[in-house]
């Protein structure tokens, strides 16, 4: 059997795919174009790829004798899933082994934007410091501040958990109300409007559906304190960016911290990069050696459930 990797993965992954097919690499450091990719799964019986490829019914029909699309990620909106159902071809992603990490970051995101911490840095770097001054880089307290989790998953949970150690009190809005984080910290679930006009700091953990595209804009953030900090882990159409601009811009909202972009990458002259009043990060919420290990680890034993004909161990249809 043969498979395409979209792109170099951590050894570990490699050797577990190598079990089951023979296995080819696309080499490059940035992803295969659609053409490339397409002339690449041909003849495969698996795909192993990232969020960067756009796998959709065209790419599919490209690869009759696919079976299995495995992605390198929890999210998943850059797989069209109906059309790899209706194909008969499963799809696995991998959830759970990234939860903590990319909890991590959103906490990490937060107080960056929070302490204003990279401001701080080029502070330093440029010659800016003279002296110490009462208000120098004066920013604001995470600790007992209301945090606003919106989807409160795996990924939510993690984050109200560090939130309490920071004794924060925890807002959530969900469609589903999560018991144990109201339990274990005292999270309480209301409206989102509730959550964005009541938080200080706001944070994101929702997938990227059509339900979620843009479910912060211009009415939300109008709705959010002005002291307060938005925080986007998830996925960057979750956000009007223009609208953030603008508000950002406006004083509409302090601050943000932001991981995931509308479009990726950020070009280096995207009008946010001129802010000083925003974090910005090139998509890194899983990206320690170790999560990324186990990522590689489960995404090569769904290919491999797949292309033997078993359940997948984290299937996504
Ligand atoms: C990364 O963004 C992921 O979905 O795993």
């Amino acid at each position: 059997m043969k498979v395409y990797i979209t792109r170099e993965i951590p050894e570990e992954g490699l050797t577990i795919a190598q079990t089951a097919a023979e296995i080819e690499v696309w080499p490059g450091e940035l992803p295969p174009t659609r053409e490339q990719l397409a002339e690449r799964v041909r003849d495969v019986d698996g795909l192993l790829c990232l969020l960067t490829d756009a796998i959709d019914g065209w790419l599919l029909d490209q690869a009759p004798k696919l079976r299995v699309v495995s992605q390198l990620a929890v999210g998943y909106d850059n797989i069209d899933v109906a059309a790899c159902t209706a194909r008969g071809i499963k799809v696995g992603n991998t959830p759970g082994v990234l939860t903590e990490t990319t909890a991590d970051l959103a906490f990490a995101l937060l107080l960056a934007a929070a302490r204003r911490l990279p401001e701080g840095d080029r502070v330093v770097r440029n010659g800016g410091w003279h002296t110490w001054s009462p208000l120098f880089l004066a920013g604001r307290d995470v600790h007992h501040a209301v945090l606003g989790i919106i989807g409160m998953g795996r990924i939510g949970y993690e984050v109200a958990r560090r939130a309490s150690g920071f004794q924060m009190q925890v807002l959530y809005a969900d469609a589903q109300p999560n018991a144990q984080a109201e339990r274990d910290f005292g999270a309480r679930l209301v409206t989102m409007d509730a959550l964005l006009e009541n938080s200080d700091f706001v944070t994101l953990h929702t997938p990227l559906l059509p339900a979620t595209t843009h479910l912060i804009g211009e009415r939300e953030l109008a709705l959010m304190k002005p002291t307060a900090v938005l925080v986007n882990t998830s996925r960057g159409p979750v956000v009007d960016q223009r609208a953030l601009y603008k508000a950002l811009v406006e004083g509409t909202i302090a601050a943000a911290g932001l991981d995931v972009f509308e479009h990726e990458p950020l070009s280096a002259n995207d009008p946010l990069t001129q802010l000083d009043n925003v974090v910005l990060l090139p998509h890194i919420g899983s990206a320690s050696i170790a999560t990324r290990t186990r990522m590689a680890v489960i995404a090569a034993e769904n290919l491999v459930a797949g292309l033997r004909g078993e359940p997948l161990p984290c299937p996504v249809n």
